[in-house]
This record gives C-alpha cells, sequence and structure tokens, in this order.
C-alpha cells in the first residue's frame, strides 16, 4: 500500500518520540513489502518561534493532503507559564482537529500481562481491563466561544453542543461496542449541565438502533470512581471533549505509566494518529522518554487502513520488549534504555506475527482485537 503521512514531532519530546514510530513504520514497510513516504511539518511553539503560527498554512496544506498525520506533542512551559501570551501552541493542535473536523479520538486501554504490576491500582482490580474512550473532539467547551472582560476580571467559556455533533460520534461508539463486548457507557453531568442533557437524549435515541448493546448513563464524577475502583467493567466509553479528556489522562495511571496509551483522531476525510501523553518538556533531548504510545499509535494507523497484519505486528514487538524488560524508566525505574534503543529493539523485532508467536511466552491475546 502506498501511503502519504505527515510527520508532526511538535514540542518537547514528540519529535524523538516520533522519530521511533516512524522507524517501526519504515520496518513495516520493509517486512511487508509497502511503499509509506513521511513529510515533516512544523506545529506548536517550534512552529511560533519559525513561523509565528503554531500551524503554518504549508503544515495545514500538508495534513490536508495526506492519507494520515502521525502527531507527537505539544506544549511549553514558557507558554504554560504566560497567561497573557497571545498565541499557544495548543491552538495549532485544537486548529487542526477543527479544521480536519477530526470529531472523533479514539483511545483504546488495555492492561499489557507484562506490565500489570506497574499500575499503583491493586492487580486484581485492574486485571482483565480492556476499554476504549470515545471522545468528542471538535466541539464542546473547547471549542465555544470564549471571553475576557476587559478589567479581565471574569472569563467565559462556552460550552455547545449540536445534535449532529453528538450524533456521528455516537453513532461510532455504539457500532464499536456491537463489535466488542456490547456496552456502552455515556459519560456525562446531565443532573447540571444541558449539554449533557442532550447528549443523553441523543445517544438513548441511537440506542434503539442498536439492540444488541446495552447502554448506561453515567456522571462523570461517578465515572472517574469507577475507573479506579472497576475499570474492567467498561467497554466502550462515549465522552464530550473535556470529560473524555480527563477520563483518558486518568487512564495512564491504570496503566502505570503515560508513556504508553495511543489514539486515533477520525474524521471524515482525514485522520491523525497520537500518544495521549504531553510534551514533558523536561525530558526533552535526554533520551529517556518512552516511545511506546507514538509507535502504537502509528500501530493504530496502520489498522485504520486496514493493514491488521502490521498492526499485530507492531503490538506484538511492543509486547515483547515488555516482556524482555526492554523498556525506558518510567516503566521500569532502573533501565539501561532510551528512547532510541526501546525503538530499535521494537522495529527490528516486527516480523510476520506467527514467527513472534512461537516465542511467544504468555497469552498476547493476539488475533482477537488486540488493543481497538
Ligand atoms: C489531549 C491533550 C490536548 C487536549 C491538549 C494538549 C490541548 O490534553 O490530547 O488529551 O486537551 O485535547
Ligand atoms: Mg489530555
Amino acid at each position: 500500500m502506498k501511503l502519504n503521512i505527515a510527520i508532526l514531532g511538535g514540542d518537547g519530546i514528540g519529535p524523538e518520540v516520533i522519530a521511533q514510530a516512524v522507524k517501526c513504520l519504515q520496518a513495516v514497510e520493509d517486512n511487508f513489502g509497502h511503499d509509506f513516504t513521511f513529510t515533516e511539518g512544523l506545529i506548536g511553539a517550534a512552529a511560533i518561534d519559525a513561523k509565528g503560527n503554531p500551524i503554518p498554512k504549508e503544515t495545514l496544506e500538508l495534513c490536508k493532503t495526506s492519507d494520515a498525520i502521525l502527531f507527537g506533542a505539544i506544549g511549553t512551559p514558557e507558554y504554560d507559564n504566560d497567561p497573557e501570551a497571545k498565541m499557544r501552541p495548543e491552538d495549532g493542535l485544537l486548529f487542526l482537529r477543527k479544521e480536519l473536523d477530526l470529531f472523533a479520538n479514539i483511545r483504546p486501554i488495555k492492561i499489557f500481562p507484562a506490565l500489570v504490576t506497574n499500575s499503583p491500582i491493586k492487580k486484581e482490580v485492574i486485571a482483565g481491563t480492556d476499554l476504549v474512550i470515545y471522545r468528542e473532539l471538535t466541539s464542546g467547551i473547547y471549542f465555544g466561544e470564549k471571553s475576557l472582560s476587559a478589567d479581565g476580571k471574569v472569563a467565559t467559556d462556552l460550552c455547545k453542543y449540536t445534535e449532529a455533533e453528538i450524533s456521528r460520534v455516537a453513532h461510532m461508539a455504539f457500532k464499536a461496542a456491537k463489535k466488542r463486548n456490547g456496552k456502552l457507557t455515556l459519560v456525562d453531568k446531565a443532573h447540571v449541565l444541558e449539554t449533557s442533557r442532550l447528549w443523553r437524549k441523543v445517544v438513548t435515541n441511537i440506542a434503539e438502533s442498536y439492540p444488541e448493546v446495552e447502554l448506561t448513563c453515567m456522571y462523570i464524577d461517578n465515572a472517574s470512581m469507577q475507573m479506579s475502583l472497576n475499570p474492567s467493567a467498561f467497554d466502550v466509553i462515549l465522552a464530550d471533549n473535556m470529560f473524555g479528556d480527563i477520563l483518558s489522562a486518568q487512564c495512564n495511571v491504570l496503566i502505570g505509566s503515560s508513556g504508553l496509551l495511543p489514539s486515533a483522531s477520525i474524521g471524515t476525510e482525514n485522520a491523525m494518529f497520537e500518544p495521549i501523553h504531553g510534551s514533558y518538556p523536561e525530558a526533552k533531548g535526554k533520551d529517556t522518554a518512552n516511545p511506546v504510545a507514538s509507535i502504537l499509535s502509528a500501530a493504530l494507523l496502520l489498522n485504520h487502513f486496514g493493514l491488521t497484519e502490521e498492526f499485530n505486528a507492531v503490538v506484538a514487538a511492543v509486547y515483547k520488549s515488555f516482556r524482555k524488560k526492554i523498556v525506558t524508566m518510567d516503566v521500569m525505574g532502573s533501565t539501561k534504555y532510551g528512547t532510541e534503543s526501546v525503538g530499535d529493539f521494537i522495529a527490528e523485532n516486527i516480523v510476520d506475527v506467527d514467527d513472534n508467536l512461537n516465542i511467544n511466552d504468555e497469552n498476547i491475546g493476539l488475533g482477537k482485537s488486540t488493543i481497538i
């Protein structure tokens, strides 16, 4: 398959972790006979510095004309600590999501068998956790009108949703639940927010077209508690932009490291793949950041184009790195492996999945849906 992939490393550790994901995609290209072209673009603080714009028009054009986008991370402390900043690196990412209409952000969270003891949550509580969050990504409070009074003492952010915006992501979530374990949890705050009441109404109506799926509605505060108390009870979670952001960050805790979880942002025409973690500026250039979330995001890219074997091969190589303890320090405090060497190991082990299975010393659950 021929694919043009836009590479947006972004800020902080973004470029170094994305470089490992590219390495893995090149290994897939070589081993499975594909033809991928990678073109880099500027975004975030790096783009503000170079072009005075967090998402320069060349980057936007590159993204629009590519088959897929692989995105690293965004944000730097200089802007975080400056409430007066006229432009923010994050604006680049938000603009890109909106402009490309990447309305569904899919965040699969599955406990990796080899890392089960890494979680701060008890093993018996997290064992078997395998869920996926469908987060609405292009509307809600992130994109509503904002205001700041002239005296700088009053600020507002409007949270607005339309039935159509809710409906399109809800259908995707129901379809996923139908293919998985038939359970969908809508997370909202319907006892307080009008937008949440609209979500409930629309989603409850849609549920009638999916009789195989059992719909539960849960308030965000309760969902957040259940995520720590009984995460394996979730199957598919559907949430608005803000609740989905917070709940998926909480999932990093379940996994025991924020460097492991990937995501896919899907629109009508475009698709972008990005790790859930932030730009971790303290680790920039130190060769300590975990490349796995980016590598698994590249795996989701492959899956998106129907390259299932290739997807499984990347996931199998990642699992192998866990079993062999070839991991970065966020996963195992004392390790001699860094970003590059973990990336190298995973890339070198991307082989035909059947060969890899022969040397598996544990059931890594391939064959059924691996991480989605
Ligand atoms: C995420 C991030 C972004 C978000 C930030 C960087 C704007 O936290 O993708 O989860 O809030 O959507
Ligand atoms: Mg987030």
